[in-house]
């Protein structure tokens, strides 16, 4: 699970741990911060060894020996959070070796909003990347009204992510 979040509340990784908790898939943490080496992307000539000495290196590991990753975010101006849009930019240095792994994917987001719309940008981003990379979409929890981790234990989305993870 690539579970991203700025805030201390961490109401997004929160309903993506019950999401997971059915299955047995790393969750993928970092120590030295993704994003903060300025040196220039693509500077491998793609597929590294990455300029960039962070720990990305980990991410990178884990993403070409798994079987699925999850992405969890909160919804941010109507995008995924700019902390796992780090992560996702850092997939250019091993694009084709991820696009050979045909890894299944699932998304699973909390926003304050419950409107029709509330998730169509970063739904359309998440198609479009998994289309992209080549991943095999098993699914999307979208949790509409899940403002803050109370908010969210009070809905139905954890279950909801729950029984994605239950069954794959
Ligand atoms: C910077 C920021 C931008 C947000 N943008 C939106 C938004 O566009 N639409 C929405 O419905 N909620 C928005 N929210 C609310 C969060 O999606 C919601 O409170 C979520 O539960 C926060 O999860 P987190 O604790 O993991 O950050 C925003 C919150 C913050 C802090």
């Amino acid at each position: 699970m690539v579970a991203r979040t700025p805030r201390e509340s961490r109401n997004a990784p929160r309903m993506g741990i019950r999401g997971v908790s059915a299955l047995a898939f790393p969750q993928i943490g970092h120590k030295k911060r993704i994003g903060e080496d300025r040196r220039c992307c693509m500077r491998c000539g793609y597929e590294g060894p990455c300029v960039q000495k962070d720990d990305n290196e980990i991410v990178r590991r884990t993403l070409l020996d798994t079987d699925m990753v999850v992405f969890a975010t909160p919804l941010y101006y109507y995008g995924m959070s700019a902390q796992l849009k780090t992560v996702i930019d850092r997939f250019c240095a091993y694009n084709s070796s991820l696009n050979s792994r045909h890894l299944k994917s699932a998304l699973l987001t909390v926003a304050w909003n419950a409107d029709d719309r509330t998730f169509d940008a970063l739904e359309a981003n998440y198609k479009t990347l998994v289309r992209y990379i080549n991943f095999n979409d098993m699914g999307m929890v979208l949790g509409c009204g899940c403002g803050s981790p109370s908010m969210t234990r009070r809905s139905g989305y954890p279950e909801k992510a729950y029984q994605l993870g239950r069954k794959l």
